[in-house]
């Protein structure tokens, strides 16, 4: 459910990824042990999706060429790769509750 510049979904499996459509695009959000993630899906390197790549020790490494995102902050890790654009999470009530920017939500409408 979309609304007020927040979006929520179910909560899911750690260590599993969804693809959730909104206003600002497709985002990618991933679910770690104890956090969850939501960012855009194209990755900076060539537009290609992130979905399926690996995360680790709050990093993802794109599954096209291998680049490797913080999670955190969004910035690339060994290479100068334009950061991921991130949207703030909320678990809470069985949900994922993700934070978009309303600015952008009037840009794309
Ligand atoms: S498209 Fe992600 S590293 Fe090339």
């Amino acid at each position: 459910m979309q609304q007020n510049g927040m979006i929520s979904i179910p909560d899911f499996e750690p260590g599993s990824q969804r693809i959730v459509t909104t206003g600002c695009g497709r985002l990618l959000v991933c679910r770690t042990d104890d956090a969850a993630f939501a960012l855009d899906n194209d990755c900076p390197h060539a537009g290609q999706s992130l979905f399926g790549g690996v995360v680790t020790n709050d990093r993802i490494r794109c599954p096209f060429h291998g680049a490797v995102f913080d999670l955190r902050t969004g910035q690339s890790i060994g290479s100068r790769l334009n950061p991921l654009r991130l949207y703030p999470t909320q678990i809470r009530d069985g949900e994922i509750k993700i934070i978009l920017n309303t600015a952008e939500l009037k840009d794309k409408s």
